[in-house]
């Protein structure tokens, strides 16, 4: 291998990360590919999306001929990237910095790491070398763009680049490593788990999936056509490794996890019912009730989140896997609750398709709230089998017998659908 200028003596930079558990080691994902990234242990709240296992921002550094840095992490994190770096070689002598994605997690650092290496070249799409202008005092500043296909070579290996755009911004590109069959996808693929684990399978793929599926439901859903074309664009690359931004690195799960993206990018949902809905004085619960046994009893598996005790981002979880989708409110001041209009409106933005939808509610006066609901149900696209139900004041007996019945028909569909 090509001796690495700026890094005489990598066995050192072994012997020093043996030397304590207290240093914050890189670890070597690949020969002479480090991560070098940044744990953020307390992060509870992504722009609304609750990670109550917090997150990492991973960045890799290549030690090659030319040495690159692939994407860095959030701007607080940036001292402990740079003390990674330096256990493996002088962040001074960083050839060329690439910024996969302008998200401010992943480009908070580009300015420290540049103050060191004021030599270094940024790679970057042109709509990343916008946005980096957008963010930050960029004068001075040296810029290689890359296009889809583009080429960099940096020693023994050369970096390919396939943009991918609005996975996550405008702006995202993957970086290829061919001589490591090493994908670096940034946000595609991420998770957010804070750990001392970098590997799949080191947390197993059961946690992983549910983490998997909710960073998907929460930040790439609305991206579907995008994803297909990006994973048509890498699908005949030899692959054994993809390092995304976010979580752990996958080396053992990789076909499962394509395989469940390409379903989530496709909208294909299982033969399953989520009830979704908040209830004033107990009439909208007691519906809810009264479907779920209707779907139980034709068969089909159901989840029921009140939004007083589940957070939107842990819901979309579910909006993911689910095929049929029930929302349920009470009419308050000639409308929805303000709960079921929070939730419409996240559910709106990340734009599930492909779902069989049911409103019901209950009212005094007016029954807006309900309407309301079926009427976000239409301007989704969605399916809906059967007429909203909306009941004032307190279900009767008989009405609960209702609900039940059309919980069951819907179940019918749901199953049909299959
Ligand atoms: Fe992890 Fe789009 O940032």
């Amino acid at each position: 291998m090509t001796q690495p200028r700026g890094c005489p003596d990598l066995r050192g930079v072994r012997i020093c990360a043996r030397k304590g558990e207290m240093l914050l080691q890189p670890v070597e994902i690949k020969p002479n590919v480090y991560w070098v990234g940044g744990i953020d242990w307390d992060l509870r709240n992504f722009h609304g999306y609750l990670t109550p296992r917090g997150t990492t921002y991973n960045a890799y550094l290549i030690v090659d001929e030319e040495i690159t840095l692939v994407d860095t992490v959030k701007h607080y994190l940036a001292d402990e990237m740079l003390e990674r770096i330096s256990m493996i070689c002088d962040p001074g002598d960083i050839d060329y910095l690439v910024v996969n994605h302008v998200e401010m997690d992943h480009s908070g650092s580009v300015a420290r790491v540049l103050q060191k290496a004021p030599e270094a070249t940024v790679v970057t799409s042109s709509k990343g070398k916008e946005g980096l202008e957008h963010h930050y005092q960029t004068e001075g500043w040296s810029f290689e763009i890359m296009g889809s296909g583009g080429e960099l070579s940096i020693g023994d290996r050369t970096l390919t680049f396939v943009q991918t755009p609005m996975v996550h911004w405008p702006d995202s590109m993957v970086t290829y490593v061919p001589e490591e069959r090493l994908l670096l996808p940034n946000d595609a693929f991420g998770q957010h788990i804070a750990g001392h684990e970098r590997f799949d399978d080191q947390v197993g793929w059961d946690l992983l999936r549910e983490e998997a599926a909710k960073y998907y439901a929460n930040i790439v859903l609305p991206y579907g056509t995008q994803v297909s074309r990006a994973l048509g664009a890498l699908g005949d690359l030899p692959i054994d490794m993809i390092a995304p931004s976010h979580g752990v690195i996958w080396r053992t799960y990789i076909d499962d996890l394509l395989q469940v993206y390409a379903k989530w990018a496709n909208h294909e949902t299982e033969p399953e019912a989520l009830i979704v809905y908040d209830t004033m004085w107990e009439s909208t619960r007691r519906l809810s009730t009264a479907l779920r046994r209707g779907l139980a009893a034709a068969g089909v598996p159901v989840r029921v989140r009140s939004l007083q005790t589940s957070h939107i981002s842990e819901i979309m979880t579910d909006v993911l896997s689910s095929r049929a989708i029930l929302i349920g409110t009470p009419t308050l001041n000639n409308g929805m609750l303000p709960s079921v209009g929070a939730f419409l409106t996240y559910l709106r933005g990340l734009r599930p398709q492909k779902r069989l939808g049911f409103a019901f509610g209950s009212y005094g006066w007016g029954g807006q709230g309900a309407q309301e609901v079926a009427q976000f149900m239409e301007s989704m696209g969605w399916d809906m089998p059967l007429d909203l139900m909306n009941v004032q004041f307190r279900p009767e007996n008989e009405q609960l017998e209702e609900a039940v019945e059309l919980g069951r028909k819907l179940g019918e569909q749901i199953l049909d659908s299959d």
